[in-house]
């Protein structure tokens, strides 16, 4: 090993412990919920989105989000990070816990909360700037600067694009693909290290390779992180999730299980005719 290398891989040990430490203190607390849903409801004017909401969300696992359109999964998700505050009409009742602490408490700040439960769009919004500096953007806020190039290194890895442009890094992110723009926008949402990545039909606009590959991503990806995913597309939620959430006109939250219980054995009638297309 080149002296070069030695470092390189003293320094990804020193990450790695400093992020394994982090994850003992979660550790601890590994057979709660990561997150619970307390009859949260949502209006934005008048107009109520939400229906009151109850749910716990596990840990390290990928819940799917499915249901018509207009139903408020968007809405749902959200109100996870407290990205409705930035809409003035929207109001949020109820509560939602992260770890036992209600998000909707006046002591927690939006921005540090975000820096946990991190969040990936429908369309890919790399920002415009080179490929290194949309994944070094999070790093740089939280100062976590010491080896920027290992853990822009390690987020690419993880996303699934390192060998696609570990000789490009300098080069504007907006002339990748859409496929690789959204593994970078993954990739930068998870440099920081959030607990949580939430993602709002990550892969609705990609092709079909670029879409198994996001797909495959998301799987390698709960093992380390609590993923929650709004799809549209019933085969990708049975495919990659292990719990799903229904949501039916009028902003409901009509069944809670396993995937499998809600593919292959839905209690609900109304999700049943949804699933097999028989209404949506
Ligand atoms: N910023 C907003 N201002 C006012 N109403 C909104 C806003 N965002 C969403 N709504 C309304 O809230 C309801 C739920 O919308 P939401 O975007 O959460 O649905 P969705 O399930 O994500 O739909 P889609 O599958 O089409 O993305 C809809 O009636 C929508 O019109
Ligand atoms: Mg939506």
């Amino acid at each position: 090993m080149s002296s070069q290398e030695q470092t390189q891989s003293n320094a990804e040990l020193e990450i790695e412990t400093e992020i394994q430490s982090e994850r003992s203190d979660r550790e601890t607390r590994a057979d709660e919920p990561v997150l619970e849903v307390r009859e949260l409801d949502v209006h934005y004017g008048d107009e109520r989105a939400l229906q009151p909401v109850n749910a716990d969300i596990p840990e390290k696992k990928v819940t799917a989000i499915i249901g018509p359109s207009g139903c408020g999964k968007s809405t749902f998700l959200r109100c996870v990070n407290r990205m409705n505050d930035q809409i003035d009409v929207c109001s949020v009742g109820g509560e939602l816990y992260f770890h036992g602490k209600n998000v909707y408490d006046d002591d927690v700040d939006p921005v540090a909360l975000r820096r946990k439960i991190g969040q990936v769009f429908q369309r890919p919004n790399p920002f415009p700037k080179s490929i290194y500096d949309n994944v070094a953007y999070g790093l740089r806020i939280q100062g976590k600067t010491d080896d920027l190039d290992t853990r822009v290194e390690r987020a690419l890895r993880r996303a699934a694009l390192w060998s696609e442009v570990e000789d490009r890094l300098d080069e504007s992110a907006l002339d990748l693909s859409g496929g690789q723009q959204q593994r970078l926008c993954i990739a930068r949402a998870i440099a920081p290290d959030p607990e949580v990545l939430l993602m709002d039909e990550p892969a609705s606009a990609l092709d079909p390779i670029a879409t198994a590959k996001v797909e495959d991503l998301i799987e390698d990806l709960a093992e380390n992180y609590t993923v929650v995913i709004v799809t549209h597309n019933m085969q990708q939620a049975a495919r990659i999730s292990d719990k799903t959430a229904v949501f039916l006109t009028g902003g409901e939250l009509v069944e809670f299980d396993d995937t499998t219980t809600i593919f292959e054995n839905p209690a609900n009638q109304a999700v049943e005719d949804y699933i097999t297309g028989k209404f949506g």
